[in-house]
């Protein structure tokens, strides 16, 4: 039995994740499922946006799904990777029918680093000279984060991972992640191949030859860039899933917020919340359970008459999620 912490949050995230959980259901594996708040109501009602309860919740589970919320997206959010440890960002960057994407063979996964480098922005005050921030990065947390993408790889039967960095300029914090990424590259050099880019020609590589990729791993603020820039090869925020990954948890969560525009009216497109639940069964190891999810979400879209206004079709939240869990059976 998989102990699954499952936060909703506000807005569209508890529509979607209602969503999401009627197809994990519906997947026999054998979830419990328990419920912890979080968010701007959360806040109204309880004072406080994260309660130590669901930060508890988070801590025990073997796994946390994590809708949207409102305004106290940061409290909540950074507070929760924070407290679970959670070093690696995973974002999927996968092409799918029906959808907005601009190319239709995509399937690489971004590996970004999370507890360091650029973002735990360190900023000196701003003086009449002007402000320093600090980067850090450390050869702790790279071989961390890349042994993480070698390993994915291997789990995933990717055959190549591209470790990014501007070890040019920055010669030493980067030559530190390069040399490291070298390091762990030689551990498996048998089965997968490694190559590395500076990070200005990959943002180039990834619109003229996106396809050649199939992990990529590097620092924080360049995974960042990076990774939306991924989303908009895919398609819209509707679709585009994430994964946040420590030593002992993990929590996925769709890359949108709670999006007050449509908030209450039932078209949310809960494929962003769903497809992070696949993210999650692969991190649980369920592969065929993953793969059946995929397969599912893959009919749903490839028939095109079950969307969310946001892929131009006209159905309901729970609709979509009905039209998935009737492909599973
Ligand atoms: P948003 O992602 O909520 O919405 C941006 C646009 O995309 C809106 O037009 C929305 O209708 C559309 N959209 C988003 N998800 C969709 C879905 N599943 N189906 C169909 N359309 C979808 O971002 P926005 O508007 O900048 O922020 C709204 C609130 O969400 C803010 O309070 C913000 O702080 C919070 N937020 C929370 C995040 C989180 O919890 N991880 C991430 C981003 C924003
Ligand atoms: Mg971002």
């Amino acid at each position: 039995m998989y102990n699954i912490a499952v936060i909703p949050g506000d807005g569209i995230g508890k529509e979607v994740m209602d969503a999401c959980i009627n197809v994990l259901k519906a997947l026999n594996i054998d979830f419990n499922f328990t419920y912890g708040e979080a968010g701007d109501e959360c806040l109204e009602k309880n004072g406080a946006a994260l309660p130590d309860e669901t930060v508890e919740l988070a801590k025990n589970a073997d796994a946390c799904l994590f809708g949207a919320a409102g305004e106290t997206a940061a409290d909540v959010i950074v507070r929760l990777r924070q407290e679970l440890n959670l070093f690696a960002n995973l974002r999927s960057v996968k092409s799918y029918p029906n959808t907005n994407a601009l190319f239709d063979n995509l399937d690489f996964m971004i590996v970004r680093e999370n507890t360091e480098g650029m973002y735990i922005a360190k900023e000196e005050e701003y003086t009449e000279e002007g402000a320093i921030v600090r980067r850090i990065i450390t050869k702790k947390a790279s071989k961390r984060i890349i042994n993480y993408a070698f390993q994915y790889a291997k789990n995933n039967n990717k055959s190549k991972v591209t470790g990014v960095h501007k070890a040019n300029v920055l010669k030493i914090t980067d030559g530190l992640f390069k040399e490291t990424f070298y390091e762990v590259a030689e551990e498996y050099k048998n089965e997968i191949e490694a190559e590395d880019y500076y990070v200005d020609a990959t943002a180039m590589y990834l619109i003229t030859r996106p396809e050649t990729f199939e992990v990529i791993v590097t620092t924080n603020l360049f995974g960042d860039i990076l990774s939306d820039e991924g989303a908009g090869l895919v398609g819209g925020l509707g679709m585009i899933p994430s994964g946040n990954i420590g030593e002992d948890g993990a929590l996925f969560e769709p890359v949108h917020g709670s999006a007050p525009d449509i908030e209450g009216q039932g078209i949310a497109n809960p494929m962003a919340m769903i497809l992070s639940a696949t993210m999650m069964l692969n991190y649980l190891e369920e592969y065929e359970a993953e793969e059946k999810l995929n397969n599912a979400i893959l009919s749903v879209l490839n028939e095109g008459k079950t969307l969310t206004p946001d892929l131009g079709g006209n159905a309901t939240t729970t609709e979509v999620a009905q039209a998935i869990i009737d492909a599973l059976n």
